[in-house]
C-alpha cells in the first residue's frame, strides 16, 4: 500500500475490523450474545430445529408450518450424493482426512449440477439446498467407507440430525440423542464473520459459485485454531488420560506456551453462549453413558483456565466430550461442524450476491522497495 490507507498494524488478524454489513447474525463479545437473524441463540436450542435455523438464516424469518414441511421435503430430497461420487471416494486413500474427503467430494458435487455455478438467488438456493442435503452423506458415508463397511444410503423420512447418525451407525439414535445432536448442529450454524465465513464471502465475491464458494469454507475450517479446535480437545482429554493429572499436565503446558484447545476467543470476552449448552450436553451424556471422567476433566480444565488465564471455553470445548459419548470418531467432529456451519456459509453467500462487491482489501507494504535488479550471472 502507498497512500490512502490507514496502517493495519493495529489490526493483526483484522480483529475488530468490519468488513461485511450482514443481517444473518450478531455476536456481542461482552455481553457473550449470539444472535441468528434477530433470534438469541438461547431461543433457537431451546424451541427451534435444524432445519428450521437453516430456513431462518437464508430467509430472514421463521417459516410458517407448511413451509416448513415444504423445506424439509426439498432438503430431504436432496440427501442422495451422485453415485460417480460415491465410487470416487471409494478410490481414495483409507487414511485420508475427512475434512480432506469431505472438501474434496464437495468441490466435485459442482459437475453434477449444471446450473451450480449461477449467482442469482433461486439458482443459488437450489445449490445452497443440494449441498445442505449432501454434505452430511459425505461426511457419514467415509466413515463406512474407511471402516470397510457398506454405505447406509440415507433415508429422506429423518431430519438431517437423525438422517446423519443413521448414516454413520447403521441404526437410528433414540430420541434424546437426535434432539441433543439437532441442537449441536444449531449452535454451529453461524458465527458472523469467522474464518470460513469471511472466506466464503470473499470467494463468493468474486461470483464464484456456491459450490466453489462452500468448498473454500471447508478448507478453512480444517485448521486447529478454527473448527479442528473440536477434535483436539478430545485429543488433548485422552492425552491428560486421568483427572487427577490435569493440574500438572496445564501447568506444564501454559509454561510451554501452549495453546489450550478449546479455550479463548477472538470475539467472546465472556461464556460463549454455545458452550453453556454444550456443557449441559456433555455432563447429560456422561450420566447417560456411565462415564463422567471426560466431563469432570473438562470442567476442572475450565475452572483452571479461568483462574488463571481469566479465559472462557469455546463453542468446540464441551462439543468434544459430548461427540465422543456420541460414539462418533474424533476425526469427525470438524466435519459434522461443516455439516451444520454450511447453512451459514450458504446464507452469506446468498446475501453475498444480493448486494455484490468484490471484498479486495489492501496490504500495509513493509518489504524493500528501489532495488537494483542483478542478472542472475552476477549473483
Ligand atoms: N490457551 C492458552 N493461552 C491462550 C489461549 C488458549 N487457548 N488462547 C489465547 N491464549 C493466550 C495467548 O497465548 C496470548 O497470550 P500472550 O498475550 O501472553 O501471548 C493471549 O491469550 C492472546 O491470544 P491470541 O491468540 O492473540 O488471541 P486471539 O483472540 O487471536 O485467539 C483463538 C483466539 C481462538 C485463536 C485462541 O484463543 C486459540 O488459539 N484457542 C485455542 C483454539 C480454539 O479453541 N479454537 C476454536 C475457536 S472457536
Amino acid at each position: 500500500m502507498s497512500t490512502g490507507t490507514e496502517s493495519t498494524a493495529a489490526a493483526a488478524g483484522l480483529r475488530g475490523v468490519v468488513a461485511a454489513q450482514s443481517a444473518i447474525g450478531d455476536v456481542n463479545g461482552e455481553q457473550g450474545i449470539l444472535i441468528y437473524q434477530g433470534y438469541n441463540i438461547h431461543d433457537l436450542a431451546e424451541h427451534s430445529t435444524f432445519e428450521e435455523v437453516i430456513f431462518l438464516l437464508w430467509n430472514g424469518r421463521l417459516p410458517k408450518s407448511d413451509e416448513l414441511a415444504a423445506f424439509n421435503s426439498e432438503i430431504r430430497a436432496n440427501y442422495e450424493v451422485p453415485a460417480d461420487v460415491m465410487t470416487m471416494m471409494k478410490q481414495f486413500p483409507k487414511d485420508a482426512d475427512p475434512m480432506d474427503v469431505l472438501r474434496t467430494a464437495v468441490s466435485s458435487l459442482d459437475f453434477y449440477d449444471k446450473d451450480g455455478h449461477l449467482t442469482d438467488r433461486e439458482h443459488a438456493t437450489k445449490a445452497a439446498i443440494k449441498l445442505t442435503g449432501q454434505i452430511g452423506t459425505i461426511a457419514a458415508a467415509w466413515d463406512r467407507i474407511r471402516n470397510g463397511k457398506d454405505v447406509v444410503s440415507p433415508d429422506n423420512s429423518l431430519s438431517i440430525a437423525q438422517n446423519f447418525l443413521y448414516m454413520l451407525r447403521g441404526e437410528r439414535a433414540d430420541a434424546d440423542e437426535e434432539h441433543i445432536f439437532d441442537v449441536c448442529l444449531i449452535l454451529h450454524a453461524d458465527h458472523e464473520l469467522n474464518a470460513s465465513t469471511f472466506t466464503t464471502r470473499v470467494v463468493s465475491g468474486t461470483l464464484a459459485g456456491m459450490y466453489g464458494s462452500v468448498t473454500a469454507g471447508i478448507a478453512a475450517l480444517a485448521g486447529p485454531l478454527h473448527g479442528g479446535a473440536n477434535t483436539n480437545v478430545m485429543k488433548m482429554l485422552i492425552e491428560i488420560g486421568d483427572p487427577g493429572k490435569i493440574d500438572s499436565w496445564l501447568d506444564k503446558a501454559l509454561e510451554e506456551k501452549r495453546k489450550i484447545m478449546g479455550i479463548g476467543h477472538a470475539v467472546y470476552k465472556t461464556e460463549d453462549p454455545r458452550a453453556t449448552w454444550l456443557r449441559k450436553y456433555s455432563r447429560h451424556m456422561g450420566e447417560k453413558k456411565g462415564e463422567m471422567k471426560w466431563f469432570e476433566m473438562s470442567q476442572r480444565i475450565e475452572q483452571l483456565m479461568n483462574e488463571k488465564k481469566g479465559m472462557f471455553p469455546n463453542v468446540d470445548f464441551y462439543s468434544a466430550s459430548t461427540y465422543y459419548l456420541m460414539g462418533i470418531p474424533l476425526d469427525l467432529f470438524t466435519p459434522i461442524f461443516a455439516v451444520s456451519r454450511i447453512s451459514g456459509w450458504t446464507g452469506h453467500i446468498l446475501e453475498q450476491y444480493a448486494n455484490n462487491k468484490l471484498i479486495r482489501p489492501r496490504a500495509e507494504y513493509i518489504g524493500a522497495r528501489d532495488l537494483k535488479y542483478t542478472p542472475l550471472a552476477d549473483r
